[in-house]
């Protein structure tokens, strides 16, 4: 594990007593605009600057909104628009129906300084509605509503006209239908920075410098994207404002009618009032084959296309050694599934001296470390009888030999059960992953002869010293995130390109040599299936986690859907999987996995039904579903069945959602699933990521990480269960950019999103307290207690360091002075762990002091801080 060792990190905490808290609630008087508004309030009015426009919606009657700045740009209601009762004044606009209000030409220069503000109404929640936008000519130049992707209000601003992502400063309140709620965007290109207040409360941020200006329409109720009108507003709309500079925290709060002192940060944590238990099998693993994850990854094997099946064409990863030729033979199989093998025609001369043979180049090297014992096993006859065979660990150039063993002799057909040698380096051995395989012979009496070899396979000491087992380092990393969960298989190595590719469950046990193995064509490379089903059963096992088995559910990635009584052989595959994995060693498949070494049947709960079936774009999977539902609960009815997307003809236990934002958009959904119906069906989060750092994640994405993660932990009562993806990255086939993990032949090292990831579910609760983090808009929480720990997860994503006035509502007896605080930071969005730099960041943990009911918490710039504090 890399180590945690290191100065700490400093959290500062400052206790603050009443009169300090009195201090940061400054007094203030009335506000103009909430004089307007006839908002009862004490504060005093902030001067507001010169407005560009202002529509107050007083008119009541016929088709024209006017402009009381005086610059006249005056709104004309079109479609189903109309009036209503007025939030400030006697009228608003109604955009129930539909229809909006349109002033010709931008009101404002949307490249310089502005702010946009507006008392808006929802009459519906759901999907992108725009109350405020200015066009551009294919995208508007600023989008004021509310958004589907957080699920709440948000200030957008896209980097230019054209469809792309969105700088997005999203709310941290939920949005509700018929209350008045005031939205104010401000956006300061210069600074770098676009804000959303929220009835005068600083709610989000955004990074922001591409200001462009909008020369099209001035919009209220609709939006511009792709060149069309979008984005309806439902409900009513009213005393909307543009200002050409971006208004202070103050003027904000004279628009919105509220004093100041309610708009200052504050986190508040209701110790007294839990909100819900911790899920608690929310935290997990996913994995699939993906960019070497198994093949050259978690699974221990070191030998490259070891039965030869990798390519039809040609002995891929193996070379001569000593003059031999090499060729795939077909007419000499190794059984009905390995219908090749190597053959392999020695040269004359072969001999004392002109050892003649084969070598296998691994996956990018065969890795090697002193006073290491490997286990080698092969498959190998010849033309007539001959020995020894030596099996070496070599360096590349084949002049140095780490280790080596023999076989005594080979004969003229293929053994049952391949030869086992043990090969142990000494204590001279180096550390290095360049070495290779090799197996040869300098036995005089087969020069000119010829060898077949099949299923040539070495592996390392594996983790729990599991015979075809898996890597040691990598499983230290993952039990050390005790996972509740492992899904798998996938992933699109689940799907396949096509049927023929998919995960073939029952190709996959027994074995190994007895395995035909498949190309992994999602993904790009053989997949030899020794990380087979039971392999899968007992890395899950071994993590003392349970298993959620993803079942092939007659979908492929190229569009390939079954459907009808052709679907019925892929149910039964399923319903022998599970009895695979659960049935009695007297049932048939039961029985099968005994007799593959496991008499004891696999606890099962969770059962996923296909992967990412909204991509089925025939519509199948609601049949699809049902079918594998039916049958799967008629013999077990117990398990809990997942389904891919929505389906309506059944109820799925969990439904499973994929979300891969961008870091930006990670932080800002930390409030997606706040407003979600708690009565609809539960979420499986079974793969999501913040995606930025190849070919693992950077500080910038942890952030993103934690940001979200902690929104699934606080909504653990709706998302019960939470894995990232992809897991891991193999350094040398990094197809998909973002992964938790990456390594070499030799090493491996975690990603900050990684120790995000362990901070906040190693520092973690069993009771969801319910915590708000007002006017922090970098900042995302939450807080969880088990018994008298109080965890306090705070995200800072922002470049500043945070000053967060922190108060425990409820407090039985107060809380200790002393408390503990894991950091993770580092000076860069960019800053990143890496295969030479793996400890670059690494949380730190350290004693803080003057923890209170109310105290302040000073957190750094781009960090992850988990207090941990102890209630008296
Ligand atoms: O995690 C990588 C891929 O992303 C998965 O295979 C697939 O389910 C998703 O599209």
């Amino acid at each position: 594990m890399p180590s945690q060792a290191g100065l700490p990190r400093r959290t500062v905490l400052t206790a603050l007593g009443a009169a300090s808290l009195a201090g940061t609630f400054a007094a203030a008087a009335p506000a103009r605009a909430a004089e307007r508004s006839g908002v009862a309030t004490d504060a005093t009015a902030a001067d507001l600057p010169a407005a560009a426009a202002h529509w107050t919606f007083d008119e009541g009657s016929g088709t024209a909104a006017a402009d009381a700045s005086g610059n006249g740009h005056a709104a004309a209601l079109q479609g189903a628009a109309g009036w209503d009762t007025g939030k400030v004044g006697a009228h608003s606009l109604n955009l129930t129906a539909g229809g909006d209000a349109a002033a010709s030409g931008p009101a404002l220069d949307t490249s310089k300084a502005f702010s946009v503000a507006a008392w808006v109404n929802l009459s519906q929640l759901g999907g992108y509605q725009t109350a405020v936008s200015i066009d551009g000519k294919v995208v508007s130049a600023f989008y004021l509503g509310l958004r589907d992707d957080t699920g709440t209000f948000a200030f957008a601003r896209l980097d230019s006209d054209a469809t792309q992502g969105a700088a997005v400063a999203a709310a941290a309140s939920a949005p509700t239908t018929g209350t008045w709620t005031h939205l104010v965007g401000v956006s300061d290109p210069s600074a770098g920075v676009t804000r959303l207040y929220v009835n005068g409360v600083l709610e989000g941020q955004a990074d922001y410098t591409a200001g462009w200006a909008g020369t099209g329409d001035t919009a209220i109720g609709r939006a511009l994207y792709g060149g069309g009108h979008v984005d309806q507003w439902h409900g009513l709309i009213d005393d909307v404002w543009m200002f050409p500079t971006a208004l202070t925290s103050d003027q904000v709060a004279t628009l919105a009618g509220v004093p100041v002192e309610s708009t200052t940060p504050l986190l508040s944590v209701d110790v007294a009032h839990p909100a819900h238990a911790v899920s608690p099998i929310l935290p997990g693993l996913m994995f699939e084959d993906i960019n070497h994850s198994g093949e050259g990854g978690i699974y221990a094997e070191l030998v490259q296309n070891r039965s030869m099946m990798a390519s039809d064409t040609s002995p891929v990863h193996w070379s001569a050694v000593g003059g031999t030729t090499l060729a795939l033979d077909t007419t000499t199989p190794l059984n009905d599934v390995l219908t090749r093998s190597l053959k392999v025609v020695l040269p004359t001369g072969t001999g004392p001296g002109n050892r003649a043979g084969v070598a296998n180049d691994g996956f990018w090297g065969i890795p090697v470390r002193p006073r290491t014992t490997y286990t080698a096993r092969l498959f190998a006859k010849a033309s007539r009888r001959i020995g020894p065979l030596t099996v070496a660990i070599e360096s590349a150039d084949g002049a140095t030999v780490y280790a080596s063993a023999h076989v005594p002799h080979i004969g003229t057909a293929f053994p049952g059960r391949p030869f086992e040698l043990t090969l142990r380096t000494g204590s001279g051995a180096p550390v290095t992953g360049d070495a290779r395989l090799t197996v040869t012979t300098a036995d005089p009496t087969a020069s000119g002869e010829t060898l077949w070899l099949q299923h040539v396979s070495l592996f390392p000491p594996t983790y729990n010293n599991r015979p075809n087992g898996l890597r040691i380092d990598l499983m230290e990393k993952l039990v050390a995130l005790k996972p509740k969960f492992l899904r798998f298989p996938g992933g699109n190595f689940l799907e396949g390109n096509t049927i023929a590719t998919r995960f073939n469950w029952k190709n996959t046990i027994g074995p190994v040599w007895e395995r035909p193995g498949h190309m992994d064509d999602a993904w790009g490379y053989w997949s030899t299936d020794g990380l087979g089903l039971l392999e899968y059963l007992q890395w899950v096992e071994d993590m003392h986690a349970q298993p959620v088995l993803a079942v092939f559910a007659g979908y492929t990635l190229k569009g390939e859907h079954v459907t009808g009584d052709a679907l019925k052989p892929y149910i039964q595959d399923a319903l022998d999987e599970i009895e695979y994995v659960t049935g009695p060693v007297t049932s048939t498949w039961g029985a099968k996995r005994a007799a593959d070494g496991h008499p004891k049947p696999f606890p099962l709960e969770f059962v996923e039904i296909g992967n990412e079936d909204w991509f089925d774009s025939s519509g199948s999977y609601d049949a699809r579903f049902t079918a594998f539902h039916d049958a799967i609960k008629a013999k077990y009815p117990h398990l809990k069945l997942i389904a891919t997307t929505t389906v309506t003809s059944r109820t799925p236990d969990l439904i499973d959602e994929h979300y891969y934002l961008a870091p930006s958009a990670a932080q800002a959904a930390t409030h997606k699933y706040d407003n979600r119906d708690r009565a609809s069906t539960k979420v499986f989060v079974g793969e999501w990521a913040a995606q930025e750092g190849r070919p693992t994640p950077d500080l910038n994405a942890a952030l993103g990480d934690a940001a979200w993660l902690a929104g699934l932990i606080r909504n653990s009562d709706q998302v019960l269960m939470e894995c990232y993806a992809p897991l891991f990255s193999h350094v040398k086939n990094n197809v998909w950019a973002t992964n938790l993990i990456a390594y070499d032949n030799v090493t491996s090292y975690v990603s900050p999103s990684y120790w995000a990831q362990h901070m906040l579910t190693s520092k973690l609760g069993n009771t969801v307290l319910p915590a708000t983090a007002r006017a922090l808009p970098a900042v995302a929480t939450v807080a969880t207690r088990a018994g008298n720990r109080l965890y306090l997860a705070v995200v800072n994503s922002g470049t500043e360091k945070a000053t967060v006035p922190i108060e425990l509502k409820g407090l039985p007896k107060g809380v200790r002075k002393n408390a503990t605080a894991t950091v993770l930071t580092g000076p860069s969005r960019t800053t990143t762990n890496t295969l030479a730099s793996p400890d670059t960041l690494a949380p730190r943990t350290s004693t803080v002091t003057g923890a209170a009911a109310r105290f302040t918490s000073t957190v750094p710039a781009l960090s992850v801080t988990v207090l941990e504090l102890t209630l008296a």
